[in-house]
């Protein structure tokens, strides 16, 4: 029988075994799988695992430090690297999707490249690989921000000649949570929505710039948390909000205003690959838009977003 603490059990003795006293370095994404896959191999060998985890500026609000906390509270060696500035040079002009992914895979590796090659002697790179990422393996849109969709980005980074480590790809998402929970992850990193790797970039149609970013960040921790206060985050299966490259009349006071609209985005489903929006109380939604307008300079106008996947998908970009 399966179970999450065998597995870590045998894994761990198979990694120490597979890695001796090599060096290891590790992309953290913040998200579930990276941050399994950091403990376990963190399990096995220690400090000689060196845990990446890059700052793109397209995070949530307030995530980057927060979550660099936790792995730094669970023990990990990680190296937090505000690489934002980089990236919204990348991305300065550029409206294609598309084009968009594109900037953000590449300056990834350029940034965790470079540091890769700060460290002595590394010989191997971690990957939070899963099983369904193996039988895929391209994201359905095209290359996420993690390092396994760009082999074919141009030629080949140096730190791609290094062995491969992917201690949990024969796991499915459920038995990686469960690992993770054995390994004493905590739950704001295990039961977090899925979160696409060019992040807040493809949730602002149009041109990305820091003061979007700095919009639509606030906006999003005003849904995100208004979903955790009324019990309705673990309900859903990913949520967020959209900034859409329009204004709106409205009118505050006496004073007639022309601001931007987001939409918000939320939906039930079991893998991204089909998805129903989320049917949230009337009451909640109308108590998140008068927030949003209310505590978000620039914005005048919430709309939410009741299209299903197919044939709407879940991201706008
Ligand atoms: P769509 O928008 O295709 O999204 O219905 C399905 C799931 O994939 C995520 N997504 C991405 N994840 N890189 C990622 O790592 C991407 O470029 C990307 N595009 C979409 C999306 O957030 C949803 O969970």
């Amino acid at each position: 029988d399966w179970t999450a603490e065998s597995f870590v059990d045998t894994t761990v003795a198979g990694l120490q075994a597979q890695l001796g006293t090599d060096k290891v370095v590790l992309g953290l994404s913040g998200g579930v799988d990276s941050s399994v896959a950091a403990m376990l191999i963190h399990r096995a060998i220690g400090a000689n695992l060196y845990c990446v985890f890059v700052d793109n500026g397209l995070l949530r609000k307030d995530e980057f430090e927060g979550v660099l906390d936790s792995y730094k509270t669970l023990g990990l060696n990680v190296k937090g690297v505000d690489a934002k500035d980089q990236f919204y040079h990348a991305l300065a002009g550029l409206s294609d999707p598309e084009a968009k992914r594109k900037a953000i895979g590449k300056t990834f590796i350029d940034v965790f490249d470079q540091e890769a090659h700060l460290i002595e002697n590394v010989a191997w790179l971690g990957q939070g690989t899963i099983y369904p990422d193996v039988i895929e393996s391209v994201s359905v849109k095209g290359p996420s921000a993690t390092i396994k969709s760009h082999h074919n980005v141009g030629g080949l980074p140096d730190f791609m000649k290094l062995k491969v480590v992917e201690p949990l790809n024969t796991l499915f998402k459920d038995e990686v949570r469960l690992v993770g929970r054995t390994l004493g992850l905590p739950n704001h990193i295990l039961g977090r929505h899925p979160f696409p790797g060019p992040g807040l970039a493809i949730r602002i149609l149009g041109d990305v710039t820091a003061e979007k970013v700095a919009i639509l960040q606030q906006v999003d921790a005003l849904f995100i948390d208004g979903l955790r206060r009324e019990g309705l985050y673990d309900q859903v299966w990913q949520a967020g909000a959209m900034l859409l490259p329009v204004q709106s009349v409205g009118v505050m006071g006496d004073e007639r205003t022309y601001e931007r609209v987001v939409a918000l985005r939320a939906v039930t489903s079991v893998d991204g690959m089909t998805a129903d929006w989320a049917h949230l109380p009337y009451t909640f939604l109308a108590d998140i838009s008068n927030e949003i307008i209310n505590k978000v300079k620039g914005v005048n106008r919430v709309v939410y977003d009741i299209s299903s996947k197919p044939p709407a998908t879940i991201e706008w970009e």
